[in-house]
């Protein structure tokens, strides 16, 4: 892993002028549908992953074939929100290049999977001709600026909408690589002329996320990110935003090194303020985090080892004043609120359940084709949520009867009339394209919540949001370590069982079960939900149940990850 002494990837970046690597040459080599290892990683920062379709490997290897190589294109859409314009356009670009599919995800971004070497450049134009881009959607950058879709209060979206857009365009990187690569910009020779003046030459240790809540709802799951303003609205009136730095999801298995880590709210500041404290905490980051173990190198870790208070002060001396204390807040949960509402401003807002993020056409229910009717007549915006949902919003009174049309002719009026647990589960892509998926997650949570469902249905727990997660692996991309119940891929058909996270997102959850077989996932969690029915308190939520019971133990923040778990808990595999 280590060049000069340095780890692997910061020589790739440092060599990289500002991140163009040879990735143009690579894009014209016909011979390989791959580009060179070197540039595999440069990629991420234009906003592609190389992937191969995992379920063609074997057959692929039996006829000598090149693995069945494809890029995944991550399309930032800062705060969620997009045009009816950019939706069409997403759409048809996934038809003509990709899958046929685009994925919602948790972070607010389209995914489209499955496009080929030679149409990539073209994909990432056409993208950008729609007034969407996928910059710095994934590499050691800020990643996509989320955002709370609040359909309740219109005037504060407003505002928050504002700030994530801020931020996304103040911490783009300013190399024009991307330029000179997808968009035949205007070429530049030497890379003296260029700077990066908040991210230096190599950028940051590691990716950086970035999010904004609006109290009481957490659905951006604030404690899950690396840096996260909480909007603290007063009489209406938006004052300003606590400050909550360091969480993070991605672990290692076995690796105790590696944890997931909620953030701390070490602070307040002015709308004013807001982007140049990003500014600063990048900075911080840029300056102090590990750039010699990639496993080591997250904001979280920053933290862990040197401490909240080291933090704070580091920061405020890099901001050149102090955040002032925290103001109260609460938070009520992380779901999606679905179906109808109509703002103060009289405009309507529905959300859309759609499960794992995947909008396709399916014989039953043709829902990407009623999307691409109503983007046709909307006259609002399209608001993806942290929850892989879709919030169609700002209808006006005048177009609401003929969206609810669209929405009962293509099946989708009723979307949201499914039981709770199906409409707060969310799951990550995973196999077949995620390299790094130990096992299923987008294809087979529908199949686990289905028999899950027929026990709540036994019970009544029909109508009792529970949060489920399921990962294919534990970098933790749909942040299964602080749902109530999480699945975290371990190996095919094997999945580690996580209990007791907070229904706000605000504890982690601990490991209940090692290994367990996808086909003992019922027989696990029947007991638990049937006393659950039977024994909760008034208002007890899920995860605050199997604590109070002992399944699990709780963690407070700060505590061990590993070291929190109830040993009898975890019968060997
Ligand atoms: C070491 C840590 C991580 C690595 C190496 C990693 C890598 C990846 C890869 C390769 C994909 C593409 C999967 C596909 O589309 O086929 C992906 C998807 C994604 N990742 Fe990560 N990831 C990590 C951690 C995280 C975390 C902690 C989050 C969020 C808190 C996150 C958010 C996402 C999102 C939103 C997607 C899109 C798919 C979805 O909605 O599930 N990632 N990640
Ligand atoms: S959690 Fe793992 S399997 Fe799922 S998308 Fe992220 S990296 Fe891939």
């Amino acid at each position: 892993m280590y060049i000069d002494g340095k780890l692997k990837l910061e020589g790739i970046k440092t060599r990289s002028n500002f991140l163009r690597g040879t990735i143009a040459e690579g894009l014209s080599d016909l011979s390989t549908g791959s580009l060179s290892e070197d540039d595999q990683q440069l990629i991420k920062f234009h906003g592609s992953y190389q992937q191969d379709d995992r379920d063609l490997r074997a057959d692929r290897r039996k006829h000598r074939l090149e693995k069945a190589f494809s890029f995944m294109l991550r399309i930032r859409v800062p705060g969620g929100v997009a045009t009816s314009r950019q939706w069409l356009e997403t759409d048809r670009i996934a038809d003509t290049y990709a899958n046929g599919t685009i994925k919602l995800t948790t972070r607010q971004a389209f995914q489209l999977h499955g496009i080929i070497k030679t149409n990539l450049k073209r994909t990432i134009k056409e993208i950008n001709d729609s007034a969407l881009d996928t910059i710095s959607a994934c590499g050691d950058v800020n990643r996509n600026v989320m955002c709370n879709p609040n359909p309740h209060l219109s005037s504060i979206h407003e505002q928050v909408l504002k700030l994530s857009r801020d931020i996304s365009t103040h911490l783009t990187p300013n190399t024009r690589a991307y330029h000179d690569i997808w968009l035949d910009g205007e070429k530049i020779n030497s890379s003296e002329v260029e700077e990066e003046p908040i991210y230096g030459k190599t950028y940051l240790p590691r990716k950086f996320k970035i999010t904004i809540a609006v109290p009481p709802s957490n659905d951006v799951d604030i404690f899950a990110h690396d840096l996260s303003f909480i909007a603290i609205v007063e009489k209406e009136k938006l004052v300003g935003y606590n400050v909550a730095v360091g969480g993070g999801m991605g672990m290692t298995h076995g690796n105790e090194a590696t944890f997931p880590r909620l953030a701390d709210v070490i602070g307040f500041c002015t709308p004013e303020q807001a982007v140049d404290v990003a500014e600063k905490v990048v900075m911080v980051q840029r300056d102090f985090g590990d750039r010699t173990d990639r496993k080591h190198a997250r904001l979280k870790y920053t933290i862990q080892d040197h401490g909240v208070d080291w933090f704070l002060t580091e920061l405020n001396k890099y901001l050149g004043y102090k955040l002032q204390p925290v103001r109260p807040y609460v938070f009520e949960d992380n779901g999606d609120r679905y179906g109808w509402v109509e703002d103060e401003k009289g405009n309507f807002h529905y959300t859309l359940f759609v499960q794992g993020g995947r909008v396709l056409d399916s014989k039953d229910y043709p829902m990407r084709s009623g999307l691409r009717e109503v983007a046709k007549i909307h006259d609002g915006d399209f608001r993806l949520t942290a929850n892989q949902n879709l919030v169609i919003a700002n209808i006006s009174a005048k177009k609401r009867s003929e969206v609810e049309a669209l929405l009962e002719k293509y099946g989708m009026a009723q979307s949201h009339e499914r039981s709770a647990l199906r409409l707060a589960s969310i799951a990550c892509v995973a196999l077949p394209t995620c390299g790094l998926a130990l096992a299923e997650a987008e294809r087979y949570l529908p199949d686990v919540i289905t028999d899950l469902e027929a026990i709540l249905e036994e019970v009544g727990l029909r109508h009792d949001a529970i949060t489920v997660r399921m990962t294919g692996c534990p970098n933790g991309c749909a942040r299964p370590f602080i749902s109530e119940i999480g699945f975290v891929g371990r190996g095919p058909g094997r999945y580690n069982v996580y209990l007791g996270g907070g229904h706000a997102g605000q504890r982690l959850s601990k490991l209940y079960r090692q290994d367990l077989l996808a086909t003992e996932i019922k027989d696990l969690l029947s007991p638990i939900l049937k006393r659950y029915a039977k024994e909760r308190n008034d208002g007890e939520k899920f995860g605050d149940f199997v604590i109070r019971q002992g399944y699990v133990a709780a963690t407070e923040q700060g505590e061990d990850f590993h070291k929190n778990i109830k040993p009898e808990a975890i019968p060997a595999a």
